[in-house]
């Protein structure tokens, strides 16, 4: 996949499943990953980084199963500089009929400080780690982690000893989000001048959104003669995030006069990608996130809802339809059957077997019958719910005494393993009540770390979807739920969490990452 930094097909690379991963509490379920590696192959992403694949066993599998199952994207793996991360990534993704090894080691004088190594030391394990990824896979990436804050002579150093010894792709990673537009161009511009080979190979842009210019940096770079841009869905990350996918994708599409470079993603599938991510990784998009934001085409001021209803693009520099955002919300009701949901649920994205059908009916049903009106954002969080049928513990009954009196409290019932135990627990509030109860009837240690509501749609039936973040013992887990009741959500957000921790505790104990 060699693309000269002169055409202008830029390569989209997904890291969602990695560098997404890496949140904390983002921590996503096997068949989560490979429904999200599905839909990214779908869209159209050139290369899906689907794992660190030394990182735990669960990493391992989820990447091999990924490289077996996915048609057209290449499949890629993270490896540091050793044969060991090496050989475990190869044996991962040589499943794919388009396999990639990424690996990568610190260079800038901070990051060669960490396993101590002099500038001669880490050249030689570039030499050696490429070389051997070289050996085993025809596509080789390689990135010179906080490349931003390396010397340019060490930088061009070293990008010309991995080009030397076989990497096809070399990746400029912002590692801290420190760098901002011109740099950026300017970093690419001077290794496409000054490193023998370099015209051979494409270079890759990651970027970091520390200060917020990501997307900035990416397109920077891209200008520069950078033919891969490594990104996220929703631009989930560390800290503050990755490069947003869905906004250089937008930004290349709707800025083509000035930015005239193509990519291969089918832009109307970001929206249905973007609410999955949201779900599954248990970070809600904020309200004015660019592109996918619930407020992104949502004009308030009376000023403008004039100027858009005589002319779309008096205010809106994209359609809707072109992030595949549905322009009607044609409202569902107790009345609907099965073949409108099944309609509805299509359009928003979701193709179903029959008998995932019949389940999700029962549920809507039941939602119907407590809310007069079923809006689309009510059937998204439905099919979010994290619980699956595999949970081994799931709430069965839940009563709570409120108000202004205390003691509040709560008359639990769980079915643990089969089994149906049951207790009342008081606590600060129904929800504290709620907690405390699951808790004696599941001890554990772990500590809950954010608890977070917010309303799906408007009016006071509305459904709260409820988000719960714990830990225990390193290990972050997330939990998610939605009904009309908050409480009842709040509970099963919580039981959601620790059923994944329960998952999270029977994986891998991960080596240093
Ligand atoms: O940000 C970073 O430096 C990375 C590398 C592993 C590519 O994610
Ligand atoms: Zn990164």
């Amino acid at each position: 996949m060699t693309l000269p930094s002169k055409q202008d097909r830029v390569l989209i690379f997904d890291t969602t499943l990695r560098d997404g991963e890496q949140a904390p509490g983002a921590t996503m379920t096997h068949e989560e990953k490979l429904e999200i590696a599905e839909m990214l192959d779908e869209m159209g992403v050139d290369i899906i980084e689907a794992g660190f694949p030394i990182a735990s066993e669960g990493d391992f599998f989820a990447v091999s199963e990924i490289a077996k199952r996915t048609q057209n994207a290449v499949i890629c793996g993270l490896a540091r500089a050793s044969v060991k991360d090496i050989d475990r990534c190869w044996e991962a993704v040589k499943h794919s009929q388009r396999p990639r090894i990424h690996t990568f080691i610190g260079t800038s004088p901070l990051h060669r400080q960490i396993p101590n190594l002099t500038m001669d030391q880490a050249a030689e394990m570039i030499h050696d780690s490429v070389s051997h990824a070289r050996n085993l896979c025809d596509d080789v990436q390689w990135s010179p982690m906080d490349a931003t804050r390396t010397e340019h002579d060490y930088l061009a150093r070293v990008v010309e000893i991995a080009i030397k010894a076989g990497a096809t792709t070399i990746n400029i990673p912002d590692t801290v989000g420190y760098t901002a537009p011109r740099e950026s161009a300017d970093l690419i511009r001077m290794l496409i001048e000054r490193v023998p080979g370099a015209d051979e190979i494409v270079f890759a842009t990651h970027c970091h959104d520390d200060l917020g210019m990501a997307t900035a940096n990416a397109l920077a770079a891209v200008e520069a003669g950078a033919r891969q841009i490594e990104s996220t869905i929703n631009g989930l990350g560390e800290r503050a995030g990755n490069t947003a996918l869905e906004e250089v994708v937008m930004a290349l599409k709707v800025r083509n006069d000035i930015l005239p470079y193509r990519t291969g993603v089918d832009s109307t599938k970001i929206m249905n990608i973007s609410r999955r991510v949201a779900q599954v990784s248990g970070f809600p998009v904020q309200f004015n996130k660019a592109i996918v934001g619930k407020n992104a085409f949502a004009h308030e001021s009376g000023i403008h809802q004039d100027g858009v209803l005589k002319n779309p693009q008096n205010f809106e520099i994209m359609r809707p339809e072109d992030i595949g955002l549905a322009s009607t919300n044609l409202v569902m009701g107790k009345h609907s059957g099965r073949a409108a949901l099944r309609a509805k649920l299509k359009d928003l994205g979701y193709e179903l077997a029959d008998n995932q059908l019949v389940d999700v009916f029962v549920r809507f049903k039941e939602l119907a019958d407590r809310k007069k009106e079923v809006f689309d954002e009510d059937l998204i969080a439905l099919m979010g719910e994290g619980s699956t049928a595999a949970d081994r513990i799931k709430v069965k009954f839940l009563r709570v005494i409120c108000g202004t009196e205390a003691p509040q409290s709560a008359d639990l019932t769980l079915t643990i393993d089969g089994v149906d135990t049951q207790v009342t627990q008081t606590g600060d509030g129904p929800v504290d009540a709620s907690f405390n109860a699951i808790k004696a009837l599941f001890p554990h240690s772990a500590k809950l770390n954010l608890y977070q509501v917010h309303a799906v749609t408007e009016g006071t039936d509305a459904q709260a979807t409820v988000t719960v973040r714990m830990e225990e013992g390193g290990k972050i887990v997330t939990g998610t739920s939605s009904d009309t009741d908050t409480v009842v959500a709040s509970a099963k957000a919580y039981v959601n969490a620790l059923n994944n921790l329960i998952v999270r505790r029977e994986k891998t104990k991960p080596e240093a990452v």
